[in-house]
């Protein structure tokens, strides 16, 4: 079996048309853009990186876009300071504090304190309790796991009742993820690095998401042949035939999974442009409910 590449870049893409179509119909009316506050503390190389795509990406979708840095010393006032100022500024419709925080600041307090109108990146303890359960609808989920429930839907993959199995239990995707995945009515379980018999449960996946960190660990034997597999892995390996000294892999062997799986997103051009798009589409939400208010 090959397995069917899912072009997460493409149906980025439409997510992202899409949202340029809402932008310009409430410009239209006479409303101000969307505006989306990031707050970067520190210096870390990965979220100078993603804080500055997620700039790009909504200047070309029409979202206004303010970004504040904050030394990597900040204290917890400070943070919870600028957050609280954000809250008030009715031109900010949305605030993403990135993660991860540098050491000694406390990132749930930070969280707590985003008004849950403006929690774009749906990490406020009230918004994952809503995800938590049943029948309660959370304002905003977070990107990334939405992106991984978008190209599902998007492919087709029936999730009703099958064996969904999330490799990772992080608060940004391993968790939210599993939640969502309940949500759609799969029979969830999630692994983690105190699991036993990994990979055996994992071949029971119908669906696998793998969001671990560790560069190729699942293998093609690790894969029930026909399972839709959803790599959330972004890895640097050495490689000193690229200019950049490496190469970006996933979670997941691709080329021992493509003979096995019957879906497999690539990395990079996976779920990577489906975190920004669905940051994109939560923005749009955002200034929607400021404006319905
Ligand atoms: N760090 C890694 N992914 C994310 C994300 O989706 N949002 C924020 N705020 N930080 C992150």
């Amino acid at each position: 079996m090959t397995a069917k590449k899912i072009d997460g870049r493409a149906i980025a893409q439409e997510v992202r048309d899409a949202v340029k179509a809402d932008v310009a119909a409430m410009v239209a009316e006479g409303k101000k853009p969307p505006g989306l506050a990031t707050v970067l503390v520190g210096e870390d190389p990965a979220s100078q990186v993603y804080v500055r795509m997620k700039h790009r990406a909504c200047e070309e979708a029409g979202i206004r876009s303010i970004g504040h840095k904050l030394p990597a010393s900040s204290t917890q006032e400070e943070v919870e300071g600028l957050v609280k100022e954000l809250n008030e500024d009715s031109d900010v419709h949305g605030i993403l504090v990135q993660l991860p925080l540098p050491d000694g600041l406390d990132d749930e307090r930070i969280l707590r304190t985003i008004s849950i109108d403006k929690d774009v990146d749906g990490f406020h303890p009230l918004n994952i309790g809503r995800l938590a359960q049943k029948g309660r609808e959370p304002q905003f989920v977070p990107a990334t796991p939405f992106g991984v429930i978008h190209l599902l839907k998007h492919e087709g993959v029936e999730m009703e009742g099958a064996n969904a199995v999330v490799l990772g239990r992080s608060n940004i995707v391993g968790r939210p993820a599993a939640l969502l995945l309940l949500k759609e009515n799969a029979t969830v379980t999630i692994c983690h690095s105190r699991t036993r018999d990994l990979q055996e449960k994992s071949r029971q996946a119908d669906i696998l998401i793998a969001a671990v960190g560790i560069p190729e660990m699942v293998k093609g034997d690790w894969i029930k042949p026909g399972a839709a597999v959803i790599d959330v892995g972004v890895n640097r390996v050495d490689d000193d035939t690229k200019k950049r000294g490496y190469r970006l892999v996933g979670d997941v062997d691709y080329e021992e999974a493509k003979e096995v799986a019957g879906y497999l997103t690539p990395v990079p051009g996976g779920v990577g442009p489906m975190t920004i798009a669905m940051l994109l589409r939560n923005t749009v939400r955002a200034a929607k409910i400021a404006y319905e208010k």
